[in-house]
Order: structure tokens, then sequence, then C-alpha cells
């Protein structure tokens, strides 16, 4: 594998594409929106500095990097000579269901189809390919750089071959790969989820404010972040559409989303990168600084 494509440039798509070009792969970065691309490489600019600081990479290295990614608007020319897509778009299903309809006829037939989808059905984003058994999940955390695990998913179809390459490739990047079977959430969010939920729920009953629930998850479960500030992390919009596959896919009101949280993301209220969340991030400086204290 030499040439990945990383379809969206957000949160966790300028976090992969920079994790995959400091491994010393050839990186082509989609995204609908060139405001996006240009955000997504300002980012990945800025924690390439802080490994400078931090005396982990040169400036070298650094520029390197940078030189391995380069930039699209255009899917189709952006995945060509893929050895492997990422897709890291919005985790909406018709929109992904798009995505892999069209990779589908764009790629070579070789080309292996990741998702970094945090709930969504592999499989049913397999069916909609002409190469189930090259799809696969591949779930980075946030911030990808940083986190060690990625969540590799096996839908229906996706062959021994496939999955063993992705978990080679995973370690190659220095990360460590868990295979986990396709169920609505996997493992990570069927369980990480409910908590983020009953927080919020905690909250919406007047049981405690915000950073009294935080600090109780903090202090008294040596959680490195609250449940309410890590909601803010991960993006409200994505908490509340994971919850939504979850509900759908099992049909269990376990884990049916707060309305405070349906409210908030209805508001546009949706964390860090909105500038409001649980907590008021309405200068970069102030977002700068929580990322800060959780990347430390
Ligand atoms: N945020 C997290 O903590 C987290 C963690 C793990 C996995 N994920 C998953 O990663 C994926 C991306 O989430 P995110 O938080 O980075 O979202 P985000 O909102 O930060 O970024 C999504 C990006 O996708 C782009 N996009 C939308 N439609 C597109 C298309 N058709 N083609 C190309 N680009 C398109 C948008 O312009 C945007 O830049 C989702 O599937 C999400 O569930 C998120």
């Amino acid at each position: 594998m030499k040439n990945i494509a990383v379809i969206g440039a957000g949160t966790m798509g300028n976090g992969i594409a920079h994790t995959f070009a400091q491994s010393g792969f050839h990186v082509q970065l989609i995204d609908i929106s060139e405001d996006s691309l240009k955000k997504g490489v300002a980012t990945i600019s800025k924690n390439l500095d802080r490994l400078i600081s931090k005396a982990v990479i040169s400036e070298a290295q650094k520029s390197e990097t940078l030189n391995l990614i380069s930039t699209y608007t255009n899917i189709t020319e952006g995945v060509k000579n893929a050895d492997l897509v990422v897709e890291a778009a919005t985790e909406n299903i018709d929109l992904k269901l798009n995505i892999f309809k069209q990779l589908s006829t764009v790629c070579t037939k070789n080309t292996i189809l990741a998702t970094n989808t945090s709930s969504i059905s592999i499989t049913q984003i397999a069916a909609i390919t002409n190469r189930p058994e090259l799809v696969i999940g591949m779930h980075f955390m946030n911030p990808v750089p940083i986190m060690k695990l990625v969540e590799i998913i096996r839908g229906y179809n996706t062959s021994d071959e496939v999955t063993k390459t992705i978990m080679e490739l995973s370690k190659t990047l220095g990360k460590e790969p868990v295979e986990v079977n396709d169920y609505p959430g996997f493992v990570a969010n069927r369980i990480l989820m409910p908590m983020l939920n009953e927080s919020i729920e905690t909250l919406y009953n007047g049981v405690a404010g915000v950073t009294e629930i935080d600090t109780v998850m903090k202090l008294g479960m040596a959680h490195p972040m609250g449940p309410l500030q890590l909601a803010d992390f991960i993006g409200l919009d994505v908490c509340l559409s994971i919850l939504n596959v979850m509900y759908n896919g099992f049909k269990n009101p376990k884990y049916a989303p707060c309305p405070l949280l349906v409210n908030m993301v209805r508001a546009g209220k949706l964390g860090i990168k909105s500038g409001e969340g649980f907590y008021d991030y309405s200068t970069t400086r102030k977002a700068e600084q929580v990322a800060k204290q959780f990347l430390k």
C-alpha cells in the first residue's frame, strides 16, 4: 500500500490524513468543501507544530509529512491510484451510501474501501458496492494522531485477507487494531454513547450541573475528560446520529437520545466545532485550551 485517499477533511479526516502521511504514505485528502480542506490542512500543520515543540519530530519531518498530502474537491480525481480509500465524511447513511456507490465505479477493482463510521452498518455500506468483500470498517478514535485504538469492523462479507491487510496496516501506523463484528455502534460506541447520553439525561433531570457531572466522572472514575466535555469534543451532532443508529438498529429505548441533546443539535450547539455545546468555546483560544488540556 502506498496511496491512501481520505474522504472528508473534518475532525476525523484531517487526523487520519495526518497519521498516514506521518507514516510515509501518499495521502489524497478529499472534501466537497474547499474551506474544510483548508481548515483540515491548517489543523494538521498546527498539530505537527505541537509535535515539534515536544521534540517528537523535526521541522524537516513536518515538511515531509505536509508534502505527502494533496487536496481535492473532486472525488474521481482524488481516488485515482488509491490502494485504499478511508471514508470519513459526515455520519449520515444516505450520504455514505452515495459515496460508496460512486467509489464502486471510480476506484480500480482491487481498491479496498474502508469507512470510519462510528455506527452505521458496514454490511449495508458494502452491499451498495460492487466489491462487498473489500469493504471494511476502520474506526479511528479522536484525536487520531494520539489515540492508539483502531476498531476494525468486519462486515458480513468482508474477506479474511482484507481484514488481515487492514489489521497489519493499522500496526504500521503505530496503532493497536481490535477486530469486532458488525452490529450497531460496534463495541466502542455501544458502551460509550449510553454513558454520554445518561450524563446528558442527568443534567436534563436537574440532578447536577455541567461541571459537577464532569467533575464526578473525572475525579471519581479517573476519566481524563468529563462525559459532557467529551460529547462536546466528539460533536453533539455525531453523538445524536450514533444514538439514533443504535436506537433504530436494536429497537431498544435504552438508546433513545435525550431530548436535551436533540434540542441542542437543532439549535446548532454542536460542541467545540460550533463554538458552544455544554461549554462555551466562543473564542478560538478557549477551544485550543480545551484541546491542549486533553492532548497534553
Ligand atoms: N468526531 C469524532 O469524535 C468521531 C470519532 C470516530 C469516528 N467518527 C466518524 O467519522 C466520520 C466523520 O466525522 P467528523 O467528526 O470528522 O465529522 P465533521 O463534521 O468534522 O467532518 C465531516 C466532513 O465531511 C465532509 N463531507 C460531507 N459530505 C461529503 C462528501 N460527499 N464528500 C466529501 N466530503 C464530504 C464535510 O464537508 C466535512 O468536512 C463520521 O462517520 C463519524 O461518525 C467521528
